[in-house]
């Protein structure tokens, strides 16, 4: 050690010039830098002010929920991830930037992982957004979605039937397969008036396949931003590019075919006739409130949003019931007070589902990476620190979820948590985000959620988790923190 001070030492005299020099100007460079950087003082690790590759790398990998979650452990709840952005866990600062009026507005990241379209979920401009809303919350309220009760449903109980079929001839079911099958056929015919019919078959269609190879390549896209922008504008044959551009074309004629011959339908036999979430808004288009293209992407936005977000919570919640016997009898003996042909109205009379259902949403959101949001004119006071208008400030589930202040002993999942909830627990709770941007789909997703599960313990009472065919836990947990969803997912239970 002494030696290589000697030496440096010595090199520094002998060029003591030079050296000076490069350190006046590495100087002069901290100096300007410094006082051309708004957020130099929010604490993070030191490339975060020069670069966010790192944080694009843990993205690209699937780790990002976990890097950002150490970073808050170790600078606090506001720290920088990248010259532009800052993290932000404080509950207080998670409010403001997740509120209803004065919102701040979803970052343009959002239309770089949903390309080609503007719709309900990725579009940051706020008056169109304020529209989209306006004219589709309606038929997916609380109220709204009685009338699509039997359909869904038949889906669940499809569903369920499946899965008995194919526990009895293979000795496992694969529920990761049927519950994703299920969510996807349920907002296929809620958006197109006819279902993907994937329950049936078994099968993946052409269009939903399409879909899923372009989220991947949505996935890296929002990654790289600059460079597939880059690439797509000098013309450089690139097959990355040249396949989701195939993608996108193919999805675009599905539901634009589809969606026609819905309306030809309502025109011909009126609006009852096979109603979906979109039939009442056919006529809000007459008064050109909203276009056919309009439509067709929003649905399409459905379809991404609301698939295997609903059908990993499925999986997780039965993983996790199946894990904890405690949790396990619990359950079954407030489902065992319903008769055999409940209906999704007895469903509002057993607390202990919807605290299941809560408690696997905490443990295991399935959006659990950050929700970038543009910090509005004017900038923002976070955590005692001023964040200038254009940068972006980010949550995320996990963090929010896992504070063991919030949440003692955040890695039980322990579902009696949520019989006397704190009011820092129900803020902190955000499976579904916040504010405006809050999912639209959220009523949605918990009736399906609360048929899945109430169905398939009252139809396996005896289900475990199987290792069978070398399955196990990392199979499943993991993976879905992926930036791009492998294929080859399972969760296999033994059901008899
Ligand atoms: C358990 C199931 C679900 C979970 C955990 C979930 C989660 C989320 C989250 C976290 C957001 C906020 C995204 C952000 O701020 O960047 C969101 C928004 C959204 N979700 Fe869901 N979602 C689920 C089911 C659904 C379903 C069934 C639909 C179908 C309609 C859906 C459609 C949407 C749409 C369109 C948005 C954008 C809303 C807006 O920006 O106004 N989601 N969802």
């Amino acid at each position: 050690m002494t030696a290589a001070m000697d030496v440096t030492l010595e090199l520094f005299k002998s060029n003591h010039l030079y050296s000076w020099g490069a350190l006046g100007l590495f100087t002069i460079i901290l100096f300007f830098s410094n006082s051309r950087d708004p957020i130099s003082n929010v604490p993070g690790p030191w490339y975060a002010r020069w670069t966010g590759l790192v944080d694009t790398y843990y993205w690209v990998v699937g780790r990002k929920p976990s890097y950002i979650n150490d970073l808050h452990l170790k600078y606090g709840p506001i720290v920088r991830v990248g010259p532009r952005e800052v993290y932000v866990s404080d509950l207080e600062a998670v409010q403001k930037i997740h509120r209803i009026k004065n919102e701040f507005p979803k970052s343009k990241w959002y239309l770089d992982f949903n390309p080609g379209v503007e719709s309900v979920f990725n579009t940051p401009d706020i008056a169109l957004h304020r529209r989209f809303r306006r004219l589709l919350s309606s038929p997916l309220s609380e109220s709204g979605l009685k009338v699509f009760l039997p359909q869904i449903e038949d889906k669940v109980n499809l569903a369920i039937q499946r899965m008995d079929e194919e526990s009895k001839t293979r000795g496992v079911a694969d529920i990761y397969k049927w519950w994703l099958f299920m969510t996807t056929d349920v907002i296929g015919e809620l958006s197109f008036g006819e279902s993907f019919r994937m329950l049936e078959s078994g099968k993946t269609n052409q269009y939903v396949s399409d879909l899923q190879s372009a989220g991947q390549m949505s996935s890296y896209r929002s990654a790289f931003p600059s460079l597939f922008r880059f690439v797509a504008r000098s013309g450089i044959p690139f097959p990355l590019l040249s396949r989701a551009s195939g993608y996108i074309t193919r999805i675009k004629k599905y539901s634009t075919e589809s969606l026609q011959r819905h309306k030809d339908l309502v025109e011909k036999e009126g609006e009852d006739a096979r109603p979906t979430v979109f039939s009442k808004v056919y006529k809000a288009e007459n008064d050109e409130s909203i276009t056919q293209e309009e439509i067709r992407d929003n649905a399409q936005s459905y379809i991404i949003a609301g698939t295997d977000t609903t059908s990993n919570t499925l999986n997780f919640m039965v993983w996790a019931v199946c894990g904890n016997p405690e949790v396990k009898s619990r359950l079954l003996k407030e489902l065992d007070l319903l008769s055999d042909d409940f209906t999704y109205e007895d469903l509002r009379h057993v607390p202990y589902l919807d605290h299941v259902i809560d408690e696997t949403l905490r443990k295991f959101p399935v959006v659990p990476a950050g929700l970038p949001r543009e910090v509005p004119e004017g900038g923002a006071e976070l955590c005692g620190f001023h964040i200038p208008a254009g940068y972006t400030a980010t949550t995320q589930s996990y963090t929010l979820h896992s504070d063991p202040v919030t949440f003692p002993n955040p890695e039980k999942f322990d579902p009696s948590r949520w019989e006397n909830p704190t009011p820092e627990m129900k803020a902190a709770w955000m499976p579904f985000g916040g504010g405006s941007r809050v999912c639209i789909g959220l009523h949605l997703a918990r009736t399906e959620l609360r048929l899945g599960i109430a169905r398939f313990f009252k139809a396996f009472p005896n289900a475990r988790r199987s290792t069978r065919e070398g399955m196990s836990d990392e199979d499943m947990v993991p993976k879905t923190y992926f930036l791009a969803t492998p294929q080859g997912h399972r969760c296999l239970m033994e059901l008899h």
